[in-house]
């Protein structure tokens, strides 16, 4: 299999963590490489659900490399109790690995993320106010504390005085709260360094060493193209890039390292949180999408967006994450609708039309959708496992999403459960197909 990176091609909550924890299987290796516990993963296994933020959905085959890589920022008492509820579970985390050089979200972070989000109003960005982008504030600044920090009482300390000092100002309401106190705070800190030092590791040694054996790594990215902080919708976005380049700077290979790049969308679209969102249907069938779909946020339990396919920004993430193949999830849930709808250019004012994804951010808050219309389907196809278990029109459906994006679908996603896949033929020919498809 070699290097393969899994992103999301929406705005995150395409169900990379099945896809990843299906692929994972032949892999040697998974590595995180961005995001923080801004992500949630949710996988279900012999119908046991497992919710991850910030351990690589790997974890669940014993013996595999679970790399948190230095692109991601960690809460690590978010990490000690992820940890602990996997072992109370009975899952054994001996193979996690946390890289010394990644980030961690201190109760600063935390507090200013909510204070930035109040401080905007009407105008927040619906941030899961878990101190992602303060976080990521302190490491351009050159203000963050890191992982291998945790292990040196006089550093850590140092460091935290450094990052709170410019603080102060902004801090301010926030004075008297416990977690500012720098000595409780360096204690606490000091205890999840205890915690971890035994999965402390030059992560990405690690991973070129297996990608020199040619062994199998699967790179996981969390959240999506479009809440890129470069390319997405800017300034309704996380604070890292989750594209696929990203996965080489958080993990610290180079990209001839990379073999396939996974673009996983939904059949439909998603999004938790303020931001422009073309193809959102604020009506019935929107409602029932998101009945249908489950979609409740895993990290906060907000209710998902939700809205036809967006074949423009789904082009788009194709495009600048150099996709190799598509894993389109949940078609199951489109099942039942008469007409589907895709969205295959923007409208904007006066009436202009927008083949491409706008770069302008008023075009994009201004565009409307064109769609498409195709056939639905009646039939539950939650059983199907090969294409031609699928009925005419779902079929027509994958490719015409194919055809428009230019990039073949390597599986399809009929049901949360990790046997509910089809590998098409196109998937067969993967590095990441097992032995059965390919
Ligand atoms: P991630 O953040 O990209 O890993 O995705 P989430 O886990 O936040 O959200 C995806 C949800 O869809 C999870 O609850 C999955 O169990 C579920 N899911 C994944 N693939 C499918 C599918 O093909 N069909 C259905 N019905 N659910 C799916
Ligand atoms: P996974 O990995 C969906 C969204 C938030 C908000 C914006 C910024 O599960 O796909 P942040 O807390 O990152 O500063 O919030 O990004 N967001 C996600 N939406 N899935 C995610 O992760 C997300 N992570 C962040 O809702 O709009
Ligand atoms: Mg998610």
């Amino acid at each position: 299999m070699a290097g393969i990176v899994i992103v999301g091609a929406q705005w995150g909550d395409e169900g990379k963590g099945k896809v990843v924890d299906l692929l994972a299987e032949r892999a040697d290796a998974v590595v995180r490489f961005q995001g923080g516990n801004n992500a949630g993963h949710t996988i279900i296994r012999d119908g046991e659900t497992f919710k991850f933020h910030l351990i690589p959905s790997g974890i669940l085959y014993p013996g595999k490399k679970c790399v948190i890589g230095n692109g991601v920022v960690i809460d690590p008492k978010v990490l000690t109790d992820e940890i602990d509820g996997l072992r109370a579970r009975g899952i054994d985390t001996g193979g996690l690995r946390i890289s010394a050089n990644a980030h961690l979200i201190m109760p600063y972070h935390l507090l200013l993320d909510h204070a930035g989000e109040a401080r905007l109003g009407k105008l927040q960005i619906g941030t899961t106010r878990r101190g992602i982008g303060p976080c990521y504030a302190d490491k351009a600044a050159r203000l963050g504390i890191r992982v291998q920090d945790l292990l040196d009482e006089k550093i850590l300390k140092k460091k935290i005085t450094a990052a709170l000092d410019p603080k102060r100002l902004s801090l301010r309401p926030f004075q008297k709260d416990p977690s500012l106190d720098l000595h409780a705070m360096t204690e606490e800190y000091l205890t999840y360094g205890h915690r971890i030092e035994q999965y402390i590791a030059d992560t990405s040694t690690l991973v070129w060493e297996l990608l020199d054996e040619r062994r199998n790594v699967i790179f996981e990215g969390a959240q999506g193209a479009m809440l890129d902080i470069d390319h997405g919708t800017y300034p309704f976005v996380t604070s890292s890039n989750p594209v696929s380049g990203a996965a080489c700077v958080g993990s610290g290979v180079g990209p001839k390292d990379i073999d396939e790049i996974w673009g996983i969308a939904k059949a439909y679209v998603t999004r938790v949180g303020a931001g422009p969102f073309p193809t959102e249907l604020d009506d019935d069938i929107g409602t029932q999408i998101r009945q249908r779909g489950g979609e409740f946020g895993t990290t906060t339990g907000r209710a998902r967006r939700t809205g036809w396919l967006d074949l423009v920004a789904l082009r788009y993430a194709a495009r600048i994450n150099t996709l190799t193949a598509l894993a389109i999830t949940k078609l199951d849930v489109l099942s039942g609708f008469d007409r589907l709808h895709v969205c295959t250019r923007y409208r904007g004012e006066e009436d202009a039309v927008f083949e491409q994804f706008p770069y302008h951010q008023s075009v994009l808050h201004h565009a409307r959708a064109d769609y498409e219309e195709l056939p639905g389907w009646t039939e539950d196809i939650g059983e199907a496992r090969t294409e031609s278990d699928l009925p005419d029109a779902a079929r027509e459906y994958l490719e015409f999403v194919s055809d428009f994006v230019g990039v073949p679908v390597a599986l399809v996603g009929v049901g949360p459960a990790r046997d509910q896949v089809i590998w098409t033929r196109a998937g067969a020919d993967s590095v990441a197909a097992p032995a059965a498809a390919s």
